[in-house]
Parts: structure tokens; sequence; C-alpha cells
């Protein structure tokens, strides 16, 4: 997590830098920091807890010019959040910023500490601050000392460190996100931990490998291997990302607006894959050897992944291993080279898919990315892609990547079974756009719903079948942004364990849908005779499950087969939306989250 950006050029790098963590704020919002030179080349550094809203308001007072300059915004893994734990670390000769996890840290601070070092943070981070002046004390030589500092590492990291009065920045990384950037014209020289945050100040790009320590100084950017020999392994690119100006288009927030775009994104995801260009990725898709699939990924992606397994296997009839990506990659999976491996994800970043990823190309496997950010770490690494066509999406809480993930699975699917140009899907899909779109007009019912129940003690999500990824996920939404306690369970499995928790305070959240129907409406008798309140979704003409219910969200099911799920999704998103409102929560930024998770 955490997002970074340094700038070494002619104009004042404060904006450059502030403007690039603005964009970097998805990493981590638990503060912000910038690291500057003053007049006389000594290290001035700015840092406030909270969002970078705080720095901006701290540097608008002392206005600070420099032209060299680091910054940060956090995601705490190591100390509390505060202006202390905050990034940029430094002291009067050094400043550092650092995104991931200095795994030996707790030795590392012992040895220093011993030697009278001292700490004034609680951040594994300090600990590279503290190994680098110690280096520079020794070495005398600023590249030297931050490569020796960096070799005594373990974990997964990238690091920007500058110094007092050098007009110089080093980078490294090992395992996270790093870009370079130069501006060809004015010679401005850039790193960050995301392209995204060089749009339209960079227009060459420079991927350093792990270990590459790259070096910005007089206009250029130096690679150099650990040894320092003179490194070749960095891929440059063009910049061609454009900046998605993100604006809440008369919302209250961009959670709200992005739940509302997703018939529009719906049809036109239909329209690219059914007669598009997309088709051809398909196509390039299909013939890839699959003797077992698997599937991996992390929080929504993960439960949008279970959506593409029950579409692979009804439809298809295609053995599917799925498995939540931080899970995968250290289990030792059983993996075979003619296997295809597939990543879910939203941004490309999350730092467990992309490992699961790396592992699945080690053992020479293909491997297919369902991806919404091009041109991030995944959609790069991947040997194909499946976009999603979401477009930018703001809020932490993911809800029209998980439709449209889903709905890609299902084209794939389609396509596996020669059943994509079948003119039967573009019906399905402009019903399911239709069917989202008149859920979308008249929200008054689930508001007043999530008024009357956004108190209560807790929250059981139910459903079988196709509706048990859909439990889950409406079970993530409603913790992430309102901060209630709530489950999802597969609607059979409550008596086995979860009824205990019923009783006249708990509410049972039941998706009765048409698949399965009797065994899920007996599920929902059993915890109304518990006295539990049963908030239920399901067809608008089951007026036995209305009579029961305690509140009823009623949807029309008819004809949208194995799209059905999403549409479900949408009333479920727009629940957790309501609640979290009259919660009074940060949606767009709930608390201790980031939008994209690059740690592990
Ligand atoms: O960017 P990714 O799709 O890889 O992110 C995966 C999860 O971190 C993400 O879906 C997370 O669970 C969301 N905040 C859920 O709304």
């Amino acid at each position: 997590m955490c997002g970074i950006v340094g700038y070494l050029g002619s104009g004042n790098s404060v904006n450059v830098v502030l403007e690039g963590l603005s964009r970097l704020e998805y990493r981590g919002y638990d503060s912000a920091g910038i690291s500057v030179q003053d007049a006389k080349g000594n290290l001035v550094i700015y840092k406030k807890e909270g969002q970078l809203l705080n720095l901006r308001k701290v540097l608008e007072k002392e206005n600070p010019l420099s032209s060299i300059a680091i910054g940060h915004t956090r995601w705490a893994t190591h100390g509390a959040v505060n202006d202390t734990n905050s990034h940029p670390h430094g002291n009067s000769e050094i400043a550092i910023v650092h995104n991931g996890i200095i795994e030996n840290s707790g030795v590392l601070k012992k040895e220093l500490l011993s030697e009278g070092r001292v700490f004034h943070s609680e951040t594994d981070s300090e600990v590279f601050l503290v190994l680098v002046t110690k280096e520079y004390e020794r070495l005398k030589d600023f590249k030297k000392a931050v490569v020796e500092a960096f070799k005594q590492l373990r974990g997964n990291s990238a690091f920007v460190v500058m110094r007092k009065g050098g007009n110089e920045i080093i980078s490294l990384r090992r395992s996270a996100p790093m870009v370079c950037g130069l501006n060809v014209e004015s010679h401005e020289l850039f790193v960050s931990s995301d392209p995204y945050a060089l749009i339209g100040f960079a227009d060459k790009l420079f991927f350093p490998e792990n270990e590459v320590v790259c070096h910005l100084h007089d206009g250029k950017i130096d690679f150099y291997e650990l040894d320092g020999s003179v490194s070749n392994r960095v891929v440059q690119k063009e910049q061609q990302m454009s900046l998605d100006v993100a604006d809440k288009g008369g919302f209250e927030h961009f959670m709200l607006k992005e739940i509302h775009e997703q018939p529009k994104l719906i049809r036109a995801l239909g329209n690219y894959y059914i007669t598009g260009e997309g088709q051809s990725t398909l196509k390039k898709v299909e013939n890839i050897k699959k003797n077992r699939m698997h599937i991996t990924g992390c929080g929504t992606a993960y439960h949008a992944g279970l959506v593409i397994k029950n579409y692979l296997e009804t439809i298809n009839r295609h053995p599917v291993n799925i498995e939540l990506a931080s899970e995968f990659r250290y289990k030792n999976p059983i993996l075979h080279k003619d296997d295809l491996a597939v990543f879910i994800t939203q941004s490309g970043e999350t730092a467990d898919t992309l490992a699961s990823l790396e592992l699945c190309q080690e053992l020479g496997m293909a491997t297919l990315g369902i991806v919404n950010v091009e041109g991030s770490s995944i959609y790069r690494k991947a040997k194909e892609n499946l976009l999603i066509k979401a477009g930018q999406e703001i809020g932490v809480a993911s809800t029209k990547a998980f439709t449209l993930q889903a709905l890609t699975g299902y084209f794939f699917s389609k396509a596996l079974g020669k059943a994509l140009d079948d003119k039967s899907i573009y019906q399905e899909v402009n019903l399911l756009a239709d069917r989202i779109e008149n859920l979308l007009h008249d929200t008054d019912k689930i508001k007043a719903i999530a008024e009357k129940i956004y108190q209560h003690k807790g929250f059981i999500f139910t459903g079988r079948g196709v509706y048990y990824p859909i439990a889950l996920e409406g079970a993530l939404k409603l913790k992430e942004i309102a901060y209630v306690h709530a489950e999802g369970y597969a609607a059979g499995e409550l008596k086995h364990g979860p009824i205990a928790l019923i009783d006249d305070n708990m509410v049972n959240i039941a998706i009765v849908g048409p698949e399965l129907h009797e065994k899920t409406f007996s599920n929902v008798e059993e915890v109304k005779a518990r006295r539990g309140i049963i908030v239920s979704l399901g067809s608008e003409k089951d007026e036995a499950l209305k009579k029961i219910s305690d509140h009823f969200i009623g949807l029309n099911f008819d004809g949208l087969n194995h799209l059905s799920p999403l549409y479900v999704n949408v009333a479920n998103q727009l629940l957790s939306y309501y609640m979290a409102k009259f919660k009074g929560t940060d949606i767009d930024k709930p608390r201790n989250l980031a939008k994209s998770v690059t740690v592990e």
C-alpha cells in the first residue's frame, strides 16, 4: 500500500508531488507527507495525519518552494496513525519514503538501538532511514549507502531517498511497484509507485525490475545493479494512459455514482465482447491450453471469481479450482503447466494476486487477467487480459467492478462454449441492464428498509448456489462501509452453527431467488421461528416470502437466467450504501481501508 511520488526538475516540486499524491490516495489515506530542500539545501519535512487535504492546508500556509521533493500517502502497517509515524522519515542528512514491509525490522532496530542510534517513530520504515544514515556516515557515498542499507532488509518494499544538498534521488524496489519517468523536453525526472501519478508529467516511463537501483540526477536516470554495474533490467514504455477526470456527477458519493453507472457499462461491455473489439481477445483466450483452471483474487474480486467458477462449471462443465490469492500463493498449490490461471482484479496491483501470478508464471503456466486498470502490474504481466471496462472506480468499496468482472467471466464461459454469437446473450445482457436500471429508478423502498435496520447488532446474509457468492459479497460491502458486523453464509449452513446467533436483534438478509427456492425458503422459516428479523430479496411474485419477511425487496428475475446474481447484488449494494449513509460513515474512504492493497 502507500503511494510514493518523487520529483527533480525545474518546476515547483511541491505542486507536482501533491498532484501525484492526490492520484494515489487510493493506496492509503491514513496520512500524507512531503520532504523538500529549502534555499540552503536543508531538508524540511511536512507531514500530517489524515487525508491529503490536511497536508495541503499546512503547505498552503508554509508555501515551500523547491525543485526536489519526495512525497507519500500512507496506509499504516507498523505504528499508529499519527503525525510522527507519517512519512517521509528523515533527519538533517537523509529523508526517505517507503511502501511495503520490512520483515526483519525488529531485529535490525534492536541492533541499531544497541549501537546508540535513536528512533522517533514506531514504524519499520524508520529502520531503513537509520541504516542509510549509518552507511552514509561510513561510506560517504550516497548511492552506495542506500544500496548497503537495502541489502540488509528482508521483505517486499519500495524506497525513495533524498539527501541534504544533493540534486539527486535514489529509488529501488523488491516486489513492490515502482516506475520512473522522464519528461523528454523539460528533462524533469519522476518516480512513483504508479504510472497513473505521472500522467501529464512524464512521457517516457521506466519500470525497473527487482533490486535495480534508479539514480535520478542531472536530467537523466541511470540504472545499476546492486553490485554497482550498469543494469539493463528496465522495461521502457511511452506513457499512454490518460487521466480520467473524477467527478461525482451530481451524486453525493462516488460509490453511489458507480452503482448507478452499471446499466450503461453492462451494455457497453456486451457490445465490446459480443460484437466489438473484445471478440478477438476472447478468441485468443479460447485457444489457450486449459487442462484445469485456477482462479484467484482478493475480497470482492474473489467473490466475482466464485460467480465465474459457477459459470465455468455449470455452462462448460469445466473443473475449476478457486482460492483466495493470499492462500493460493503460500499453499504450494497443485498446478500443471497445461493449466490456465485466471487473476481477477480491479486495480491490477493487489500484492497477493500479483504474487500468485508470478508463481504461476514461474511454472510456465498460461495466465489470464480479468482486469480493470489497463497498464497496471497484473495487466502488464499476464499473458492475456480480458478487460472489464469499468472506467475509474474511486469508491473504496468495489461495486461496478464486481458486476463487470463477473459479466466478463460470463462472456469468457460463453466463448469457451462457442455460444457467444448466440443472439439470446445480447438479450440477456440488455435485460440485466434494464432490470438494474429499474431498481435504481426507485431506491426509496431500499432506503426505508436501511433506515429501519441499520442500528441492529448484526447481519447474516444467506443464499444458496449461485446466490451464495452474493451473500458473501453483500456482507463484505456492509461491514466495509457501515462498520457493522456482517457474515455471508450458505443458507444450508445456518443450522450448523450461526443459527445460535439469531435473536430479535439479528437481521437475516436472505436471498431467495428462483434457484433452490424451497430449500432457501425453509431456511428463512427457521430464522423466523427464532425471532430473527428477515429482510428478504426474492421474486416480486413471491407472496409467501413477502408474508413471512419483516421487510421485502421484490425483484423481477424473469429471463435473467445466469445473470440474476448480478442483479440481486445491486440491491445489496444499495442496502449497504444507505445503511452506511444513515450511520454517517465516510462512504468513499472507509476507515482503515485502501482502494488497492499493495502489501500482503
Ligand atoms: O483491486 P483488486 O480488485 O485486486 O482488489 C481486491 C480487493 O482488495 C477489493 O475487492 C476489496 O475487497 C474491496 N475494497 C471490496 O469492496
